[in-house]
């Protein structure tokens, strides 16, 4: 892209300060950014202005959880199914690590945190423990994903390598970077990182499929046979990854999706709550929840969206290369972005000061036909570490794993 275009672009989206320290730049710098400007979509911060406004949505009804006295007596059942698809290399795992824990405070990528109070305890080595479970229990490596970004690729990579994969076997995992999206403040004007870099941060967690995708991972997803993935955050420490039981019930239900959910702690707890929405699965926020359906019951007189997701689902990849195409909704996010001010100087603020942009893979739950929602105990598989301190902290995390005998 040439100044002249790139000028002609900032002006149609309102962003003509990018070019605001054109003059002191490096021929390459500004080769840099004009690269960037280039491929920014620099469309998205419009939806600035929609702030706080929440999509419309269709009519809600109440949708059937698998719970935890059916999954009991079906247990082994379940986990033979499950142990068997992973034993066929048919299950694949995305751990979805490209968001950058700005709630936490580290510099460092999430899974570099350490729980460890007598030795280190590294949130990946935590996930990559309970993954060698499964291994020993079919003799199988499942192809781990790990999706970064731009961030933290780098220091992620170092850091697993550092630590030879806390025992996983290298030549099993696969890295690849999401997109990135614009961080703009609350105006729509695009921050700066430095004089020749615009401010950009990971695209939303649902970006990792497309990011599969261009990363030219689809042959050999396809090469292994992978017919499910199972996607999951970085931050549960407790998180259960390729669960043959969840693989198993997912598969004999014959759905196209599974989602590991919790029941409720309250009816208006802070979690997305599993739902029929015009008749398909899908997911409401809390704050979408009305009181009617807070209060509403069901035949057996337990609350009726009793159920919340822990960001551990199991898609199907013939659906999921069917769904690939259709636009997830856009969700603009208040939160801190680092950038410099007018006069060059680097701002770190201690509070949100602007927006960014994302596609979040709850909404994908939405776009499949049908969807399996699976009970799991939340005291064993739901110790999410989202702040230091308080809840979904580092402290809690660190109490759920001495409950179930994890040593710190
Ligand atoms: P969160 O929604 O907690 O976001 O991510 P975050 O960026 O990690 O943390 P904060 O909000 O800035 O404090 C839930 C999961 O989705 C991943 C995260 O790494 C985590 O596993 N994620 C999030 C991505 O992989 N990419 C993103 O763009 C955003």
């Amino acid at each position: 892209m040439t100044k002249e275009e790139a000028i002609r672009k900032l002006e149609q989206y309102g962003q003509e300060h990018v070019l605001a320290w054109w003059d002191e730049l490096t021929g390459e710098q500004q080769a840099s950014l004009l690269e960037q400007i280039d491929r920014t979509d620099l469309a998205v911060l419009d939806n600035c202005k929609k702030r706080g406004h929440t999509y419309p949505r269709g009519t809600f009804a109440p949708m059937k959880t698998m719970e935890l006295p059916e999954i009991d007596a079906r247990r082994e059942e379940f986990a033979e199914v499950g142990r068997e698809a992973i034993r066929q290399g048919k299950v694949g795992a995305v751990l979805l690590a490209g968001g950058m824990g700005t709630r936490l405070g580290s510099d460092n990528p999430k899974g570099m945190y350490d729980i460890g109070l007598t030795k280190h305890v590294y949130i990946f080595q935590r996930l990559i423990e309970n993954l060698m479970e499964v291994v020993r229990q079919t003799d199988a490596w499942p192809r781990l994903f790990i999706m970064t970004s731009e961030k933290n690729n780098d220091a992620t990579i170092a850091f697993l390598k550092e630590h030879a994969f806390f025992g996983y076997r290298e030549d099993r995992v696969t890295f690849f970077m999401q997109d990135m999206a614009p961080a703009s403040d609350y105006d729509g004007k695009v921050y700066m990182d430095s004089k020749w870099q615009i401010s950009t941060s990971p695209n939303g967690n649902a970006g990792w499929f497309s990011s599969l995708m261009k990363a030219g991972l689809l042959p050999l997803v396809e090469q292994e046979g992978i017919e499910w993935m199972n996607i999951f955050a970085v931050d549960n420490v407790l998180q259960r990854i390729a669960d043959p039981v969840f693989v198993g019930a997912t598969i004999t239900a014959g759905v196209e999706a599974g989602e590991k959910v919790v029941r409720k702690n309250a009816p208006d707890e802070r979690v997305g709550v599993v739902c029929l929405e015009d008749g398909r699965p899908s997911i409401v926020e809390y704050y979408e929840l009305s009181q009617e359906m807070m209060d509403a019951k069901d035949d057996k007189g337990e609350p009726a969206y009793n159920f919340g997701v822990i960001l551990n689902y199991l898609f199907r990849m013939d659906a999921l290369l069917r769904i690939a195409k259709n636009e997830l909704p856009l969700h603009v996010v208040e939160k801190k972005i680092p950038h410099i001010d007018e006069n060059g100087q680097p701002i770190k603020p201690a509070e949100p000061n602007g927006c960014k942009f994302e596609q979040l893979v709850l909404d994908m739950i939405h776009e499949f036909k049908d969807c399996l929602p699976f009970e799991v105990v939340r005291e064993r598989e739901f110790a999410p570490i989202k702040n230091p301190t308080g809840i979904d902290s580092v402290e809690s995390a660190r109490e759920l794993c001495r409950q179930n005998g994890i040593e710190l």
